[in-house]
């Protein structure tokens, strides 16, 4: 998402929504090692780990969230990496400079709307094709980790492979650390995602085998 889709260069400024998550936390690691600089939303009690994580954190419950994004980067960002969509994915799209890119990867703020998550995808995908056509420079792109693994499945795996293996490179070298809120075991599994979904952690909860 950051190199191949955003392509965001050293010096540059990025938005990461959920900057304490599982994704979130690795993209800002991986940003901050290529020398961008990141503003990472999160809800307060994880400011800390945000601050940690070299991101500077802003609370997305805030009603000044996007006023506060602007102040600190008056000129707008290069690129918004955005999981929640919905209304917000509009507000993500205006923090752009022209020529930034706005990946967009799930939709987290509809996923739990009845009626399923079918509509708010086609929502999702047609705002993105519009905002590809108008003449204002920026682009929008849905990025899927899985794209392309039904009819070009050597090139999947090669690029697989490739981006992969430069992160978890990283990971050996202590480069990147993963956020780790909580171990437990097999036989707990019901508690762990309990937890996991509780909304409360940072980084994600893992599951081993039984001692
Ligand atoms: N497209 C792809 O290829 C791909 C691949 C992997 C994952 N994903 C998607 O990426 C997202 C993140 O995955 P993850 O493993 O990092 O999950 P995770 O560890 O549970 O982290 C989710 C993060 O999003 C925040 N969040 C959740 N709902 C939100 C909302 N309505 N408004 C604002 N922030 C919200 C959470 O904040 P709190 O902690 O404050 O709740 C947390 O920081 C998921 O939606 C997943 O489906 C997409």
């Amino acid at each position: 998402m950051l190199h191949r889709t955003a392509e965001v260069r050293r010096g540059g400024t990025i938005v990461v929504l959920g900057a304490n998550g599982g994704v979130g936390s690795t993209l800002v690691q991986l940003a901050r090692h290529a020398g961008i600089t990141v503003i990472g939303t999160a809800s307060a009690r994880h400011h800390d780990t945000v601050r940690a994580l070299g991101a500077t954190p802003v609370d997305y419950r805030d009603p000044e969230l996007y006023a506060t994004i602007r102040a600190l980067a008056p000129e707008g960002v290069d690129a918004v990496f955005d999981h929640v969509a919905g209304p917000g994915l509009n507000e993500s799209w205006r923090l752009l400079r022209a020529g930034g890119t706005l990946v967009a990867y799930g939709n987290a703020s509809t996923k739990e709307d009845e009626g399923g998550n079918f509509w708010p995808t086609i929502r999702l995908f047609s705002r993105l094709a519009l905002w590809n056509y108008l003449p204002n420079g920026k682009g929008a792109h849905f990025y899927n980790l899985w794209a392309g693994r039904r009819f070009t499945i050597a090139a999947f795996r090669a690029k697989q492979r490739e981006d992969l293996t430069a992160v978890l490179r990283l990971l050996g070298e202590g480069v990147i650390t993963p956020q780790v809120a909580a171990t437990m075991p097999l036989s707990a599994t019901a508690d762990a995602l309990t937890l996991a979904e509780s909304r409360t952690v940072a980084g994600k909860v893992v599951i081993i085998p039984d001692a």
